[in-house]
């Protein structure tokens, strides 16, 4: 609905069972009853309000990532909103005292109650571009979207629009992950089968990430989605815990379609840039044409992933049923990417990105430290410009809330073509480091920079930096 200049939104976050698997149940958390989450649009400098209520059995966080919102909508790990059943046991500790009203267990009571819904709201002053939604609760984080709660939200803006791009059912949003299931159909989640660990939470398949064997698109396994012969849109999320992959479209006759990048995790690119094949790591967005002009009506066309073996070597299939008509690629796009030089910068940071132990136990750390929500990490300047070094032991997906970045340099060399744009998460590969060039600006406050591993982030590669 909306009122007073904002446009609202209410999700519940509740167990649901969907059929994930044909004629199978499997038992999920959801945003609203459905997985993906409803998808959200709205337009760039209207403000969002969107209202979670929680009717799941555990607190939850939510944060947008990749918009530009005020610290305290942000997601903070630790800034919960409590279960709806939870305020039931704290109004019996109340009761317990005697119904004092002043007393300390109805104090504790209305804490809860009014936790148990939060209105987030998101300026969304930034470019175009699709963000998406999920769960970030402290050490959870991983289970929480593994189990369901992801959803996408775009924004949309006036230089998006005047590019005349392939749009409604030529555009796809395409959440794509990975999950496993056991033989009764339920999500198999390995650090929460105590059968599979000798320390309670943690098995080798937990440190590396947490794989799964079926490659979900919006939620259905290797779907076939029907197409003309005209160019598609594809709004492209790496949405999985721990999964990498390669994109590449290859037609039946053995020939591989370009992958026309025209946009990158913050929006437009500023031309358009022709990959063969595409690597996209966790939490990564990528915004492709891809033009099925030419081929003929009946034809298939899979989009695979190079990096994976057996069934996980494939995403999904276009199946080319009827004609369409053929659109223009422009050769420019947008115009308004920040470019910021070195010599601007006030500062340049180091951050490795390495395995460690902590307290006897394997870590995954950011300059030897697990996170911690009371130690500031960084303190930074509003409007400052700054250049971080990251390195990385094994393969990183390192992600920034706030603010978007440049990638200046990777490996001591050049930037590769995906590293392109406006970007808030830059894969790292492993043994790799790179340079990335960014502005502090939007609002004061304390966010983060983490992982993108689902799993690493958990274990502690998050750190805190505040904006002051
Ligand atoms: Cu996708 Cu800290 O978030
Ligand atoms: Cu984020
Ligand atoms: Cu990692």
């Amino acid at each position: 609905s909306t009122s007073e200049g904002a446009d609202r939104y209410e999700i519940t976050q509740r167990e649901a069972t969907l059929q994930v698997l044909p004629g199978i149940s499997t038992p999920m958390w959801t945003y609203g009853g459905t997985f993906p989450g409803p998808t959200i649009e709205s337009r760039r400098g209207r403000k969002v309000i969107v209202t979670h209520h929680n009717e799941l059995p555990v607190p939850t966080v939510v944060h947008l990532h990749g918009g530009r919102t005020p610290a305290a909508h942000d997601g903070y790990p630790t800034d919960l909103v409590l279960p709806a059943a939870w305020s039931h046991l704290a109004l019996h500790g109340g009761h317990a005292g005697h119904g004092s009203a002043g007393g300390h267990g109805m104090t504790d009571a209305r804490a809860v109650v009014t936790n148990r819904q939060r209105a987030y709201e998101f300026p969304l002053d930034q470019r175009a571009t699709m963000l998406w939604y999920h769960d970030h609760r402290m050490d959870f984080t991983a289970p929480a979207i593994w189990r369901g709660l992801a959803g996408l939200h775009f924004v949309r803006d006036d230089v998006d629009d005047a590019l005349d791009l392939p749009r409604g059912d030529h555009e796809l949003p395409m959440m794509i992950a990975d999950r496993a299931f056991d033989a009764d159909g339920r999500l198999a989640y390995p650090a929460l089968d105590p059968t599979l660990t000798g320390q309670p939470g943690v098995t080798e398949a937990y440190l590396a990430g947490v794989l799964g064997d079926v490659i979900l698109v919006n939620g259905a396994p290797w779907p076939v989605h029907e197409v003309d012969t005209g160019v598609y849109r594809l709004r492209i999320l790496n949405g999985s815990n721990a999964r990498h992959y390669e994109l590449e479209a290859v037609a039946e006759n053995g020939r591989t379609l370009p992958l026309v990048q025209i946009g990158a995790d913050q929006g437009l690119l500023a031309a358009p840039v022709r990959h063969e094949h595409l690597p996209i790591a966790p939490a990564e967005r990528y915004d492709l044409l891809i033009d099925f002009g030419g081929l003929p009506v009946g034809s298939r066309v899979r989009l695979a992933n190079r990096l994976g073996t057996g069934r996980t070597a494939d995403v999904m299939q276009f199946h080319v049923v009827r004609h369409g008509a053929s659109a223009p690629i422009p050769d420019r796009l947008a115009d308004d990417l920040p470019e910021w030089d070195r010599s601007q910068a006030t500062v340049i940071r180091d951050f490795a990105f390495r395995a460690g132990r902590m307290n006897g136990r394997h870590g995954w750390l950011i300059d030897g430290q697990p996170f911690d929500p009371a130690r500031t990490d960084v303190t930074t300047r509003l409007g400052d410009i700054e250049v971080w070094r990251l390195i990385a032991d094994v393969h990183h997906p390192i992600h920034l809330h706030l603010v978007g970045f440049r990638v200046l340099s990777r490996g001591g060399a050049e930037p590769l073509p995906h590293d392109a744009g406006l970007k808030d998460t830059i894969s790292l590969r492993p043994g790799e480091s790179a340079e990335i060039i960014t502005r502090f600006d939007g609002y004061r406050g304390r966010y983060l920079f983490h992982c993108h591993n689902a799993e690493h982030e958990d274990m502690g590669m998050m750190a805190n930096l505040e904006i002051v």
